[in-house]
């Protein structure tokens, strides 16, 4: 039996059971290409209209609103290129897939300033959207993949609209672990993944609740009424209906469990090591996130002492070639260098279990032990 506990489900979530039986036997239709008029070809477009109803049901859509690509990165780009606005306004602790392109393929871009917690600053968006000389595409995540921390989509929304401006929400991080519904939010486009859902990885959706006009990213055939060519992938759409279908029926049970690892987890951190930050604890956040530091100890380190322990989680700052960087999303929020570089981030999904917070407290407050007796040197620098 696999001894080791996963604490990373923001970065990808093992996928489910039903999604693995429901990929392997959509890859054994035989000659199955759903464009095809054949039974064959019948079967396979059974099979995306089956996932399109259940994504689309997931976040309150209609089926003809979502569109199937390869996963959050792409739903993300097409809106960002596609939406045809050439000044974009932007938080600077959206995902990379977001910010990224925003910054590197727009005419024309704004940073949204955000609070010491990450949230949007209202106003500041406000004066940004009435200095635009042309209507701008907004793009805000609803939930922060490295503090889980809830943006006031609603609030966003309206804003923009009042100045003529789209939005767009990447709600990866967002779909699965909180009620997701496109009509209460008001947005205009949002992004979904597979791979964050208990789904496969390297499928996603893209939902486009306007009939604003949007270019395809890949062109070529006439799939997904033109707004992505290429035969459709699909066992991974699928799989992806099936984890969408599930994460709609569990989710309230799933995140009150969810909320009470992570609740407990807090609890025992801040037992252990009183000088811990818990990142956005006092604002609306994801039920399954907690983003933390062990000050004194840098986080790289720390995730090779908990790997040794079997213990898996996410660095809360960036780590590469041996150097940590503080993570531009702690950055934006003004946290001092030295506090986020020793940041970590643990979070639960479906697969987790209350003993997982016991093992994790367990490889941790040996962490904070050795720290204290001053064994830590060899760690710490
Ligand atoms: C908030 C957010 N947006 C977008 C992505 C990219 O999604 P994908 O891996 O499906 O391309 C991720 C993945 O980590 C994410 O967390």
């Amino acid at each position: 039996m696999d001894s080791s506990v996963y604490i990373d489900h923001n970065a990808t979530t093992p996928p489910l059971p039903e999604v693995i039986s429901a990929v392997c036997s959509a890859m054994g239709l035989t000659g199955a290409n759903p464009s095809s008029v054949h039974a064959n070809g019948r079967a396979a477009r059974k099979l995306i209209d089956d996932a399109r109803c259940s994504i689309a049901t997931l976040v309150g859509a209609m089926e003809d609103q979502v569109v199937f690509t390869s996963g959050g990165s792409e739903s993300n780009n097409t809106v960002i290129i596609g939406a045809g606005r050439r000044r974009v306004l932007v938080s600077p602790t959206e995902h990379a897939a977001v910010l990224k392109t925003v910054l590197t393929r727009t005419g024309d871009s704004d940073l949204v300033p955000v609070d010491k917690d990450g949230l949007v600053d209202l106003e500041a968006l406000e004066a940004l959207l009435a200095e635009d000389e042309e209507p701008a595409l907004v793009c805000i995540m609803a939930a922060n993949n490295e503090t889980g921390v809830l943006q006031p989509m609603a609030e966003i929304s309206d804003l923009a609209h009042r100045h003529g401006a789209l939005v767009h929400c990447d709600a990866v991080q967002a779909v699965g672990k909180i009620p997701v519904d496109i009509m209460a939010w008001g947005v205009d486009f949002l992004a979904l993944s597979g791979h964050k859902i208990g789904g496969p990885q390297g499928i996603g959706a893209l939902v486009r609740c306007t009939n604003s006009p949007l270019d395809s990213l890949i062109t070529g055939g006439g799939q997904e009424r033109g707004l992505r060519a290429g035969t459709e992938n699909v066992a991974a759409i699928s799989g992806l209906g099936v984890a969408g279908r599930i994460a709609a029926e569990t989710l309230v049970d799933k995140s009150t469990r969810l909320k009470g690892y992570r609740d407990a987890l807090e609890t025992g951190i801040k037992a252990l090591s009183p000088a811990t930050t818990i990142f956005c604890e006092d604002v609306p956040r994801l039920p399954n996130t907690s983003n933390f530091t062990l000050p004194g100890i840098r986080s790289d380190k720390q995730l090779m002492t908990l790997d040794l322990a079997g213990v898996s989680v996410s660095a809360g700052s960036a780590c590469s070639a041996g150097k940590v960087e503080p993570s531009h999303v702690l950055d934006s929020m003004d946290v001092d260098p030295d506090i986020s570089t020793t940041a970590l981030r643990a979070s639960f999904g479906w697969s987790s279990e209350e003993t997982d917070v016991e093992r994790f407290l367990d490889a941790w407050g040996d962490l904070t032990r050795r720290q204290s007796s001053g064994n830590m040197k060899a760690i710490s620098k």
